[in-house]
């Protein structure tokens, strides 16, 4: 990455509503990480090696008022804009020790503004509940966090584009630095691959400990794969995954 790309990059964070990048320096020194001010963008500030990587995103103070906000009511960065009717940024318990990362918003989601209200996500208010209670875990579904790694619907249901999960995503990662929560469960491939950047299927990532930063990432299946008939055995499965989770970070 040339220093024209590098700012360019830098001045898309900003626009993202980043405002402070920390990125680690080249192999060489690996002890030291840089300090970027977003305000120093524009002013021919030192900036990193070429080879630094992008992009440690923690604005100080953040909140998911401010990410909200810096998302603002009528967002056109992706085209994902122009199907959606209401930007789907997330909801439960803002202090929660659990958040639940989805796909992107359904139909349901869409008109209705909020994440997993149709058949996929009574199903998931569904495991959550059910699961807790049979644990012994006093929690219902507005305990957790719930949110998606696009925040608008994708026409026809399609998976997110990279392009589509790189610009929104980086509104997710304010969130769950945000909350800091005690664990992430990512449902389904497109959600893991946002948190561990891998093209590695569900079926072998599921059931064990990953790692988003330094925040511990369960993965599971996404709730709309459950519902396909046929799914009895990742049913199962997936309801293990719940329960390693909910132990993990209730107990
Ligand atoms: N599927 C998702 O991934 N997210 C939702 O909010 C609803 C369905």
């Amino acid at each position: 990455m040339n220093t024209a790309q590098l700012r360019e990059k830098l001045e898309f964070y900003r626009d993202l509503g980043v405002d402070e990048l920390y990125v680690r320096r080249a192999i060489s020194s690996p002890a030291s990480d840089v300090h970027v001010p977003q305000g120093n963008v524009n002013q021919g500030a030192a900036l990193p090696s070429a080879s630094a990587a992008l992009p440690s995103l923690a604005p100080e103070g953040d909140t998911l008022l401010k990410i909200q906000q810096d998302i603002g009511d009528d967002c056109r960065r992706c085209r994902l804009c122009e199907g959606r009717s209401k930007i789907v940024f997330g909801s439960g318990n803002e202090q929660s020790g659990l958040v639940f990362v989805g796909e992107g918003p359904g139909a349901d989601e869409d008109a209705q503004g909020f994440p997993f209200v149709g058949r996929a996500g009574q199903l998931l208010t569904q495991m959550i509940e059910n699961t807790a209670s049979k644990e012994g875990i006093p929690i219902r579904r507005p305990d957790v966090y719930i949110c998606n790694v696009v925040k608008c619907r994708p026409p026809e249901n399609r998976t997110p584009q990279p392009d589509e999960m790189e610009i929104c995503g980086q509104f997710l990662f304010r969130q769950l630095m945000a909350i800091r929560p005690k664990a992430i469960c990512a449902m389904g491939s497109t959600a893991a691959k946002a948190l561990l950047g891998t093209k590695e299927g569900v079926t072998r990532l599921r059931g064990k400990w990953h790692k988003w930063r330094d925040l511990p990432v369960m993965v599971t299946y996404h709730p709309s794969y459950l519902l396909r008939p046929y799914n009895q055995d990742a049913k199962r499965e997936a309801w293990e995954d719940l329960k390693k989770v909910l132990h993990f970070v209730y107990d």
